[in-house]
C-alpha cells in the first residue's frame, strides 16, 4: 500500500506511543494548510541557521522559562540535538563516558565526533528487567580514575526513572567533565511544578528534549538546552555544531509547532492539562492496584510513564492480548511488563479504555516468571570512529565468540544498544544473533 493510502486509512487502534498528542493539535496553531507556512529563508522570516529576530526571540523566550543560557530550536529530533550537543564538546580522541542506556544516537555520535568511549553502566531492577538510576557514588570514583571530558547519561528513562541530576553534575564539575543529560522523555520537566525537577535547573550542562514525545508536539521537533554556568566554550560553537547536522531547509511549521507546543506549556491551559492528567494518572493506578496490576514508581518517578505489569502473564503474552484483544498498542514490552506512554494529548477517554482491557485480560494461575537477564559489560575492542566502513565477513555465529562484531544489535524502541560495532561478541549476545554474523577483519 502507498504511504498517501496507509495515511488516508482510518487509525483502527488505540496508541500509547509517542507521540502523544492523540493526532489532534492540542494546541492552535494554523494547520490548515502546511503549504501555506512553508517558507525558505525569505526577507524577513529569519534563518535557523543564523537567528536575528522571530527566531532568535522565540529561542530566548524559552531559554528564559528553562534558565537557560541558550535553547536552540531543533527540526530533526532529539537525535540531532545530542549529535551537534556531542560535536560541540568533543574533539577527535577526547575521553567520554557514556551511560550504556543511551540511545543509538550517541554511538552514532561518537563515529562523528571521533570521541573515545567508556561505557558506564547503570543500576538495574531486576524484578522490572530495566535499567534505572546512574549511581553517583560509582560515578564519582569512575571519575577518579579516569579523566573524561564529557559524560552523558539519560534521564527520565524510556520508564520514566530519573537519576539525581543535582548530586551527579555536582561531581562533574568537580571533575571537570561537562555533563550532557539525555532528556528527550522529560521535557515536560520544565514547564510543570508537579513534575520532576528538570536537568538545567539542577546543573546539567546540556540538556536534550523531544518535545514530540510527550509535549504534544510534532514529530521531529526538540530543543538543546545550554546552562548559564557552562564552562570555557561559547555558544556560538553550539549555534556551528547544529549547523552541522541541521538542515539548511528548516520547516516553519515546525519551527512555529516549538513555539506553539511551548507558549501551551506555560499556559494556564497546559498546566491545567498536565495537572489534570497526573490527577486522572493517580485514580487510574489506584483503582488498577485492586485487579492484580503493578506499576513501576519510586518517589522520584515520572508517573507518566505507565510501565505496569500483571499477575499471572508475562509483558510478552500481556502486550499480544492488548493488541490482538483489545486494539490497544503499547510503545514497549518486556518480558515483565508493558510501558504506556502518556503526555499532552493522553485523554480520560484513553485511560478509561487502556483501565477496561487491562483489568479483562485473561492469566494463567500457573504463569511462571521469566527470570531477567542484563547484558554484560562491553568488551570494546576498536573505537566507535575506526568501525566506520571496515571490511568485513560473515561468519556462523557458533565461531563468533569474541571476534570484533560490525553490526548493531539494537531492540528498538527503546533504542539502547546491546553489541555495538568494535564490541567483542560475547556468549551472552549468542542467542541475539542471526545465524550468520558481520564480524570486522
Ligand atoms: C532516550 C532517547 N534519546 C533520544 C532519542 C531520539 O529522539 P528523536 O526521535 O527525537 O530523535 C530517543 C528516541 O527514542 C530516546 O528514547
Amino acid at each position: 500500500m502507498s504511504i498517501i493510502k496507509l495515511l488516508n486509512k482510518k487509525l483502527d487502534r488505540t496508541i500509547f506511543t509517542t507521540p502523544t498528542h492523540n493526532q489532534k493539535a492540542q494546541f492552535s496553531q494554523n494547520y490548515d494548510n502546511f503549504y501555506k507556512n512553508d517558507f525558505s529563508e525569505i526577507e524577513g522570516y529569519d534563518n535557523l541557521a543564523n537567528p536575528k529576530s522571530a527566531i532568535l526571540m522565540a529561542q530566548g523566550k524559552v531559554a528564559d522559562i528553562i534558565g537557560a543560557k541558550h535553547t536552540f530550536f531543533i527540526t530533526q529530533g532529539a537525535t540531532t540535538a545530542i549529535l551537534a550537543a556531542m560535536k560541540a564538546l568533543i574533539n577527535p580522541a577526547d575521553k567520554v563516558l557514556a551511560a550504556r542506556n543511551c540511545h543509538k544516537s550517541v554511538f552514532n555520535g561518537l563515529i562523528l565526533t571521533a570521541g573515545y568511549v567508556e561505557w558506564f553502566m547503570p543500576d538495574t531492577d531486576k524484578d522490572w528487567g530495566i535499567y534505572t538510576k546512574i549511581d553517583p557514588k560509582k560515578l564519582e570514583s569512575t571519575l577518579e580514575i579516569n579523566d573524561y571530558k564529557v559524560f552523558i547519561m539519560t534521564s527520565p528513562t524510556y520508564e520514566g526513572i530519573n537519576s539525581d541530576i543535582k548530586k551527579i553534575s555536582e561531581i562533574c564539575k568537580k571533575h571537570n567533565t561537562y555533563l550532557i543529560v539525555d532528556e528527550a522523555h522529560g521535557a515536560l520537566y520544565n514547564f510543570s511544578n508537579d513534575l520532576a525537577k528538570s536537568a538545567i535547573s539542577q546543573g546539567a550542562d546540556i540538556s536534550v528534549n523531544s518535545l514530540h514525545k510527550t509535549a504534544g508536539a510534532l514529530n521531529q521537533t526538540a530543543i538543546l538546552n545550554i546552562n548559564n554556568d557552562i564552562r570555557n566554550i561559547d555558544t556560538h560553537i553550539f549555534q556551528k555544531a547544529v549547523n552541522v547536522f541541521q538542515t539548511t531547509s528548516p520547516s516553519y511549521p515546525l519551527l512555529a509547532n516549538i513555539e506553539a507546543c511551548i507558549n501551551y506549556l506555560t499556559s494556564k491551559n497546559g498546566t491545567d492539562e498536565i495537572k489534570n492528567l497526573l490527577l486522572e494518572i493517580d485514580k487510574f493506578k489506584k483503582e488498577l492496584k485492586r485487579f492484580g496490576i503493578e506499576f513501576l514508581e519510586d518517589e522520584n518517578h515520572d508517573p507518566t510513564k505507565l510501565f505496569l505489569k500483571k499477575e499471572g502473564i508475562s509483558g510478552f503474552d500481556l502486550s499480544d492480548s492488548m493488541y490482538d484483544e483489545f486494539n490497544i498498542e503499547d510503545e514497549l514490552n518486556n518480558s515483565v511488563g508493558c510501558l504506556y506512554l502518556c503526555g499532552i494529548g493522553t485523554t480520560k477517554q484513553k485511560l478509561e479504555k487502556l483501565k477496561n482491557a487491562l483489568k479483562k485480560v485473561r492469566t494463567n494461575p500457573s504463569f511462571e516468571p521469566i527470570s531477567i537477564d542484563f547484558q554484560p559489560f562491553p568488551l570494546v575492542k576498536m573505537q566507535p570512529v575506526d568501525t566506520f566502513n571496515r571490511d568485513f565477513i560473515y561468519v556462523n555465529k557458533n565461531d563468533s565468540l569474541l571476534k570484533i562484531s560490525n553490526i548493531m544489535l539494537l531492540p528498538y524502541p527503546p533504542g539502547i544498544g546491546i553489541l555495538y560495532p568494535g564490541e567483542a561478541i560475547q556468549k551472552w549476545h549468542l542467542d541475539y544473533l542471526n545465524k550468520d554474523v558481520e564480524v570486522i577483519v
